[in-house]
């Protein structure tokens, strides 16, 4: 009698083994599966970013193209060719983002326009830059465009324009944000307010959340139209 009567205490023991467990961890995705999706809720509609998230975008792109050297006007790490430290070129983003004040997108510059320079300027030697002559056609292959790699996209559905958005702040000033860069002329010194200090990134990276939240309140504090027709399609 008793040996089996043992028996069947263990297996029920057993059975309450496998499912305490069971439901606990059931239990528990069912909570992260609920903080989850208020967490995406709140970061969707009020734009405050959890940054474990993942806003702050940034890839590694084809070229390793550095905005400090070339639209910085400050001392920096990178040394030239001839071994001497250099100052920032000081070029305006709009000398390559062409059309940010004339269009909905700002534009990245083709390859053309790097040669003009890097035809000559730069080493031989540097690994980024034959990449770009490559591009080019300055060496040996035809000349193929730059796949750049996006860094700020907003979903399909949302609508953006740039030229309306640098016309407003070149005539309002104080609106301007984050202005850090050293820069504050013309339409470049308000490109700061939503990509921040551009000019001193190694590699562009995302600094804004740039959600529906944020865009609304700029807004509404500014008299600008809050219908949705205005940002959606
Ligand atoms: C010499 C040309 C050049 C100048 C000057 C320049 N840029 Fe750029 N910019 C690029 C290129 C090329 C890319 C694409 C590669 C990358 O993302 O690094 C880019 C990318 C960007 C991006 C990211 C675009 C995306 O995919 O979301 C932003 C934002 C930007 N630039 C802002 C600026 C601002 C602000 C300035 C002035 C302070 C500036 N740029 C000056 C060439 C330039
Ligand atoms: C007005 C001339 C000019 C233009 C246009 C220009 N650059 Fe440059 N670039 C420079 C100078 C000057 C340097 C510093 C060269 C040095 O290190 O001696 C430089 C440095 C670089 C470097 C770093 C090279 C290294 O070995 O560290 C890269 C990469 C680069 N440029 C890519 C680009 C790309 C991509 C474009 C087009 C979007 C571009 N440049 C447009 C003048 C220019
Ligand atoms: C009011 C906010 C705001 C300001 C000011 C602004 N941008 Fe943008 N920018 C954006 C947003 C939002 C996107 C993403 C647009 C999209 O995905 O349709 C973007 C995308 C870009 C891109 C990549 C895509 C494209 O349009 O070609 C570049 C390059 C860029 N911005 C450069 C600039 C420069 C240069 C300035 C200043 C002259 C500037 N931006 C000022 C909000 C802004
Ligand atoms: C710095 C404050 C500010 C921010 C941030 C801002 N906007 Fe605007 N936006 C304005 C103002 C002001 C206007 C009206 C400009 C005018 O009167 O021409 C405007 C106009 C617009 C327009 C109409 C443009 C046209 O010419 O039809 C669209 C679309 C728009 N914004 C979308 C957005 C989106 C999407 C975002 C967020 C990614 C955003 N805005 C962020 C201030 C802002
Ligand atoms: C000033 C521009 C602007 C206006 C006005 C605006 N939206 Fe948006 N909306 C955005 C942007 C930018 C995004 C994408 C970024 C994000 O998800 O927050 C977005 C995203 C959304 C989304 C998707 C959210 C998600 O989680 O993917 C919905 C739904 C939405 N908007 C509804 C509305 C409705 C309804 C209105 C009118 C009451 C409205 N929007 C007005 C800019 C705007």
């Amino acid at each position: 009698m008793q040996p089996k009567l043992e028996k069947k205490k263990n297996t029920s023991n057993n059975w309450l083994k496998i499912l305490i467990p069971v439901l606990a961890i059931g239990g528990l995705s069912v909570f992260a599966v609920l903080g989850a999706f208020v967490a995406f809720i709140i970061t969707a509609w009020w734009g405050q970013p959890i940054p474990v998230m993942g806003f702050e975008q940034t890839f590694e792109q084809p070229i390793h193209f550095p905005h400090t050297v070339h639209a910085s006007v400050k001392e920096l790490d990178h040394v030239s060719t001839d071994g001497t430290p250099m100052t920032g070129l000081g070029m305006d983003c709009t000398f390559c983002h062409r059309t940010v004040t004339t269009q909905p997108n700002a534009g990245v510059p083709s390859v053309g326009l790097c040669t003009t320079c890097h035809k000559v300027i730069g080493s031989k030697d540097s690994t980024e830059l034959t990449k770009l002559r490559e591009s080019g056609g300055l060496l040996d292959a035809a000349s193929s465009p730059i796949n750049w790699k996006r860094v700020h996209r907003l979903p399909d559905h949302v609508r953006f324009v740039h030229e309306s958005h640098i016309t407003y702040l070149m005539q309002n000033p104080n609106k301007i944000k984050n202005s850090s860069s050293g820069v504050t002329e013309g339409a470049a010194g308000v490109c700061s307010t939503c990509h921040g200090d551009v000019a001193s990134m190694e590699q562009v990276k995302q600094v804004e959340a740039l959600k529906m939240g944020q865009c609304v309140d700029c807004h509404r504090d500014n008299g600008a139209p809050t219908d949705c027709v205005v940002c959606h399609h």
